[in-house]
This record gives C-alpha cells, structure tokens and sequence, in this order.
C-alpha cells in the first residue's frame, strides 16, 4: 500500500482497479512535490476512513482522459492543482456555489459517475487569514499582488465576502482591468498599475497585502520601493511555502509587518476537502502535524498543493 501511496500515475500507469476502498488524488502538472498525500493519509488513518491518496501527473490537454478512468475506476474524489481549475470546472457535471463565485475547480466529488465541483481555495484562504492574523478577512482592505489562477480566484473570494476596497496589481495590466471591472458591481475594486508609485500609494491605504506571486521581480526587490510598500502593523500573506524564508516576507517582517505564508491556505483548503468527501470534521491538528512533518527535512524544489 505504502508503494502505491508514493506512486506518481500518469494515464497509462493509472490502476485499473480501485488502489484502497476509497480512493482519491491529486492532480496536476508537475504535481511530484504536492503534499497533500501526506496531509489526507494522515487525516484518513486518524479517523479510520479505508481511504488512500496518491498523485496524478496531468496537464489541461489530458485531464478529460484521466477524468474519465477514475469514473470508470470508481475514484470517490479528487483534487486538481495548477494548470487544471478551470478546465476542470468545465468537465464537472454539478458545480457548488464556491466553484461558481470562483469559476474554478479544486475539489472533486463523484459518485455513479456524475462529477461535483467545489472550490475550497477560497474558504480555505480566508481561514488561514482570519488565524494567521486574528482578524476577520471581510473588514479588510487589500492589495493583491499578481492576478494569476490563484490570486484571481482569492480576489474573487475576498468581494463575495464583502471587503471594503480591492486594489488589483499584475504585471499584465489587461489582467487587472478585467478583473477590476468584473468585481467592481458588488465591491468596490481599482486596477493598479504595475509601477513603484501606484503600487506603493495603493498599499498605503490597505490592510492586508497579497502577493500570488510565482517569482520575486525586479521591482519587489528595490530597497527604496519596500521601504514604502511595507509599514508596521500591515498584514503581508504569501501563498508560496517554499523555501521557508520567503524574500518578500522576510522583506515586509524587517520593517514591521505581520506575515503569513501559504502553509494555513494549504492545510484549510484540505480540511475542508477532507469534509466534503467524508462528512467528518477535519482532524485539524493531525494533518497540520503531517503537513510539518512534511516539509521537514523540506522538498529540494518547489512544491505544490
Ligand atoms: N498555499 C496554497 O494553498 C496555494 C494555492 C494555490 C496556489 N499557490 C501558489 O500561488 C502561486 C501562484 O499560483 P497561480 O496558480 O496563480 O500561478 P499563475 O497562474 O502562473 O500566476 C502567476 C502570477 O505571477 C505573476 N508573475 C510571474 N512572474 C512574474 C514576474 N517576473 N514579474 C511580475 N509578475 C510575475 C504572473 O503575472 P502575469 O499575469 O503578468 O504573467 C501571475 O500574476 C504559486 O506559487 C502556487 O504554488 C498556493
């Protein structure tokens, strides 16, 4: 079992039978370093689910492929990370209200063949907010930085749960129009131009930075631009978890802001997964311990939900 739990599938390697009596994975491309094998094994074994957890290697072109044999196969669930939320949303045959307010998939219950797609990402976001910080996410006024798959949905999320003002900043400007103009009916939303000044006079009336960020640019590794985009008291939430010393992070905690990285997000939007699919509250503790443990000695590259 313990062979099977570290696999990594790809279509052909796929079981053709049922791996354990319930059986659920993620998927994505690359999908090596996920950890949430370790978080849901770990969850199942405390309740004593006959679950089990393993990893699909598949990008947007083949999911619809890989979809269809874990139907055939019986799979009770799965994730799908990066580059699949959206393509996964289509394929899903009912879509919960967190998939729709999000236009992505993350989790994926299915039972006698008929697929339901949920969105935990965003809850799971707005949890590890709320903790992270004491604070309750809909008072806040925030700065996102990056509008990619991740950082659109948690926009998304943060105007369904009714924050104040959204400033939106991507380095592909069309990006943050668009978004700004889809959010701007039900919460207030500005387009920030990808520049030091805006960027900086856009965090000066926030609360809570969010970088979705995959690289650190040029422009976030000014001295000068820091210094005014960072003040104490501001809350600074990175999605990433990996390398533990984040640079903008340990940039914002040098001049006195609060920060979070990503590891909250990645443990509540799986607890909350763990419950769609069980209907069992989330052992939270067990599967952050598993999540630690995970990451210790931690993954020589990047990893991934
Ligand atoms: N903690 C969690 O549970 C969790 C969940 C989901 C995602 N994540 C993490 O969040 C991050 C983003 O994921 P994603 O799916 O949103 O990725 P994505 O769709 O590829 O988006 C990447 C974002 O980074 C920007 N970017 C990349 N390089 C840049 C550069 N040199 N200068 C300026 N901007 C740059 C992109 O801007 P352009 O649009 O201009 O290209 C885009 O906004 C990843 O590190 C992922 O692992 C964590």
């Amino acid at each position: 079992m313990a062979d099977v739990a570290s696999a990594i599938w790809c279509l052909p390697s796929l079981p053709e039978s049922l791996p354990w009596p319930k059986s659920y994975a993620v998927l994505g491309s690359p999908i090596a370093h996920s950890l949430s094998p370790a978080i849901h094994q770990a969850a199942f074994a405390a309740i004593g689910w006959p679950g089990g957890y393993g990893r699909i290697e598949v990008d947007a072109a083949g999911l619809g492929a890989v979809v269809d044999r874990l139907k055939t196969t019986g799979f009770s669930g799965w994730n799908c990370t990066a580059p699949l939320k959206q393509e996964m949303f289509r394929l899903c045959d009912r879509r919960a209200v967190t998939a729709v307010q999000l236009g992505s998939v993350n989790t994926v219950r299915h039972e006698k063949g008929t697929l339901e797609g949920h969105n935990t990402d965003g809850k799971g976001w707005v949890l590890a907010v709320e903790e992270a910080f004491s604070v309750s996410l809909r008072e806040l006024r925030i700065l996102f930085l990056g509008l990619g798959g991740a950082g659109a949905a948690l926009a998304r999320q943060a105007s369904w749960e009714g924050c104040p003002l959204l400033h939106l900043a991507n380095r592909t400007s069309s990006k943050a129009l668009a978004l700004a103009a889809e959010l701007e009916p039900r919460c207030r939303s500005q387009a920030v131009p990808w520049e030091e000044a805006p960027l900086c006079e856009a965090a000066s009336s926030a609360d809570l930075l969010v970088s979705s960020l995959t690289d650190d640019p040029p422009l976030l590794r000014n001295p000068g631009l820091l210094d005014r985009l960072f003040r104490p008291g501001l809350f600074v939430f990175d999605l990433r978890y990996w390398p533990a010393d984040l640079p903008l992070l340990e940039a914002a905690r040098a001049r006195g802001a609060l920060t979070a990285n990503g590891l909250g997000m990645l443990l509540h939007q799986a607890a909350l997964a763990f419950e769609l699919w069980t209907g069992a509250s989330a052992p939270l503790s067990i599967m952050r311990e598993a999540l630690a443990a995970s990451l210790s000695p931690g993954p020589a590259e990047k990893v991934s939900g």
